[in-house]
């Protein structure tokens, strides 16, 4: 296989003098080492380039479109590539042949390659498939998730293509995992296009390997007030979730289920419409009255911008999807809501309205994947009760869902090798809780 090769990636003049000026300001101050160790500074993008033809996949990644198919994406510089994926479970016999669909879009001067989208299924679970694109190029393979328990997710926000997403992405791979969980803000390309062909390079390794489900934050916007008012262009056209398999209307929003439908994430979009007139919240009602908690003991929810969050960086900016969202998500009984934005970690208690509440969700803010921006380190004080650890050091998250009822959230900092877990906490299933099952939602908080 081709490989990668960084190099800097040469930005236009004013931004390099703005990064230059903010990254003075974080250096100075990210040095401590209150705990023991030296946080980095921001780190410089990397652009991965390839070495393959122009008819050769690059930038390949899967995606769990239903319960036993993956969606295949890549791109070709060549328009006339095929848009098809052959696979089976032996290395070099291809079997199988799906033809899929292909799309690509413009953004101001930029053109994209030809972008590819092949559904391939059914598969059988926990398996290891082997396969090819458009009849070209390397051989990739993945392994699909288990039907049952235990399934482990790696989960990441706030990437970007620094040289600390990149050792983010070699402690993810250091130890196994089933799915790849993604809150939002992906290639920070910033409307600078060629940027997503570089993240797609630089990710493939790991994103043609394991189902990586993302939603979309702020950097995957992209609007322009005339030219391209609705934005999420590239993203939507790259980053093709299964939202019309899980009855949504858009790509910003959707869910899925995995370990035989024993666990339902829900994917939301903190920049499309959340209110209680939004097609986004008719959407998530409805899809949360579809879950059985007998059959699926499991629900998860991820989105970009935090309803709960003691760093200093973007206080509040969720608040008002909180306030519209929240009550659904509680009477729900979702048992853990994940948010990048802030680039640092927290995990908080469980909560309801600002207030401990046993049946409520654990929030986990895990914004510190290695995006170019570098790290959010001042905190509100005093510390509030509601949040039980928190540190601003870039890493990743680890959730082992081990049974029906007990789950095991950990977190690792890039500096510890994978074994040394900064934080982590055992969960029960709230479906598990009599209490938080059996009684009406509006006489919960009196007794509590
Ligand atoms: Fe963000």
């Amino acid at each position: 296989m081709a490989m990668w090769c960084p190099r800097v990636f040469l930005l236009p003049s004013t931004i390099v003098v703005f990064l230059f000026f903010v990254s003075q300001i974080l250096v100075q101050s990210t040095h401590a080492s209150a705990e023991g160790f030296t946080r980095p500074p921001p780190g410089n993008i990397i652009f991965s380039e390839h070495e393959r033809s122009k008819s050769e996949p690059q930038q390949v990644h899967i995606s769990l479109a239903g319960s036993d198919h993956m969606r295949v994406t890549w791109v070709t510089e060549d328009h006339k590539a095929q848009s098809t994926v052959e696979y089976d479970t032996a290395p070099g016999q291809y079997t199988t042949r799906i033809r899929g669909e292909h799309t690509s879009y413009t953004y101001f001067s930029y053109s994209s390659g030809k972008i590819h989208h092949v559904k391939i299924g059914p598969l059988e679970p926990a398996t290891t498939y082997y396969y090819r694109c458009g009849a070209s190029g390397p051989e990739f393979s993945f392994k699909t998730p288990p039907s049952t328990f235990p399934i482990e997710f790696a989960v990441v926000g706030d990437l970007g293509q620094t040289d600390w997403t990149k050792s983010t992405l070699e402690h993810v791979e250091s130890k196994d995992y089933d799915v790849f969980l993604l809150p939002g803000d992906l290639s920070y390309a910033d409307s600078q296009q060629p940027l997503w062909d570089s993240f797609g390079r630089l990710v493939e390794p790991i994103a043609s390997r394991r189902p990586w489900m993302v939603t979309e934050g702020n950097h995957e916007i992209e609007i322009h007030p005339v030219v391209f008012p609705q934005g999420f262009k590239a993203y939507n056209t790259r980053w093709l979730m299964p939202y019309e398999e899980s009855g949504s209307e858009s790509n910003l929003y959707y869910s899925f289920d995995v370990a035989g439908g024993s666990i339902h994430i829900i994917m939301l979009g903190s920049y499309t419409e959340f209110d209680s007139d939004s097609a986004q919240y008719k959407w998530l009602q409805q899809d949360l009255a579809k879950i059985d908690r007998k059959m699926t003991p499991w629900v998860f929810v991820l989105l970009h911008a935090p309803w709960y969050n003691t760093n200093m960086a973007h206080q509040g900016e969720g608040e008002s999807m909180r306030k519209a969202m929240e009550e659904l998500l509680y009477g729900a009984r979702v048992d853990i809501v994940f948010a990048g934005h802030v680039h640092a970690y927290e995990r908080f208690t469980r909560i309801y309205d600002n207030e401990a509440d046993s049946c409520g969700p654990v929030y986990v803010t895990i914004g510190d994947g290695g995006n170019r921006e570098g790290l959010a380190m001042s905190y509100k004080e005093p510390a509030s009760p509601l949040s039980m650890f928190r540190e601003a050091s870039f890493g990743h998250g680890r959730l082992r869902v081990l049974n029906h009822t007990h789950m095991h959230w950990s977190w690792h900092r890039n500096d510890d090798a994978n074994s040394v877990v900064a934080d982590e906490v055992w969960l029960e299933s709230l479906s598990a809780s009599g209490t938080c099952m059996g009684q009406p939602t509006s006489s919960l908080k009196d007794e509590l």
